[in-house]
């Protein structure tokens, strides 16, 4: 088993990254995955959407990041079977200094999450809304990137300096990072401007904007404060829906393609087995 390592990523606050990481996440494992979920925004948003108590934790993403515990140490169960957290704590606003001095820093996530590739086969990294030694880290522990897009007008702002971002992480520190796709977030029908968006960045970036756009519901934003994925709370709801399809769309776009018998005429098209 080999994982696929995620990292949801954008330098831009409330894009949705952490409503993606924990219902994404939770549909997949819903599929029969072996799913884990890196908070790794200080907030901890992530932590308290999946109920987790920050108070009494023995071990988190600061203390995985700076090698004082081990990824079993910091992993706790979540009540989703088949999803498992690296829950994250305030402390993990220091790192970003911290780190500074320390040798190889930027992999020091990788170097952590080796234990994780025989183990899952999804792990995603929630990242901070910077694009700062902490993302840099979780940019190098992975093998893609899926950033989340607001429908709002400035949506592709900042978008420039993430790619660039990524291309120094790709050339100088992590060359198989791939950009997954970008995820239109809270699209609301009632909008004019939405679909617009989406027409521009679908014009813009083509086929790696995902076919699924996550409607804006607001049983989504009210789950959290349940301490439960949307999907948990309400499976019916459009927002859960709509992960739902996300993660088909996801496991359908990671499936490698049935490689050909030789001798098969061109133009044959795969069949998955
Ligand atoms: N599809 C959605 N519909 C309604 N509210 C949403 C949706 N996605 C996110 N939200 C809400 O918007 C806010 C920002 O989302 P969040 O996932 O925390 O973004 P980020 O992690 O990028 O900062 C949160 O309050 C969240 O509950
Ligand atoms: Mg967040």
């Amino acid at each position: 088993m080999t994982a696929r390592i995620i990292a949801l990523s954008n330098q831009k606050g409330g894009v949705g990254k952490t409503t993606t990481a924990i219902n994404l996440a939770t549909a997949l494992a819903a599929c029969g995955n072996r799913v884990m979920v890196i908070d790794f925004d200080p907030q901890g948003n992530t932590t308290t959407g999946f109920g987790v108590d920050k108070r009494n934790l023995k071990a988190s993403s600061y203390s995985l990041l700076m090698g004082e515990s081990d990824l079993a140490t910091a992993t706790v169960k979540t009540s989703v079977p088949g999803l498992w957290l690296v829950p994250s704590t305030i402390h993990l606003s220091g790192a970003e200094v911290e780190l500074v001095p320390v040798m190889a820093r930027e992999n020091r996530l990788k170097d952590a999450l080796l234990p994780a590739h025989e183990i899952y086969d999804y792990v995603f990294i929630d990242c901070p809304p910077s694009l700062g030694l902490l993302t840099i880290n979780a940019l190098v522990a992975s093998t893609d990137i899926m950033i989340p897009l607001q429908c709002e007008f400035f949506a592709m702002e900042g978008l420039s300096q993430l790619f660039k971002t990524i291309d120094l992480v790709k050339r100088n520190l992590n060359p198989q990072l791939e950009l997954l796709g970008v995820l239109l977030t809270m699209f609301d029908k009632r909008n004019n401007l939405a679909q617009q968006v989406v027409n521009d960045v679908r014009e813009h970036l083509g086929d790696k904007v995902f076919d699924t756009i996550i409607p804006r519901n607001v049983r989504l934003s009210e789950a959290p404060s349940h301490g439960a994925p949307g999907l948990i709370y309400d499976v019916k709801s459009p927002g859960s829906q709509a992960y739902i399809r996300l993660a088909a769309e996801l496991m359908q776009r990671l499936t490698v393609p049935a490689v050909l018998p030789e001798g098969t005429p061109a133009g044959t098209t795969a069949q998955a087995a």
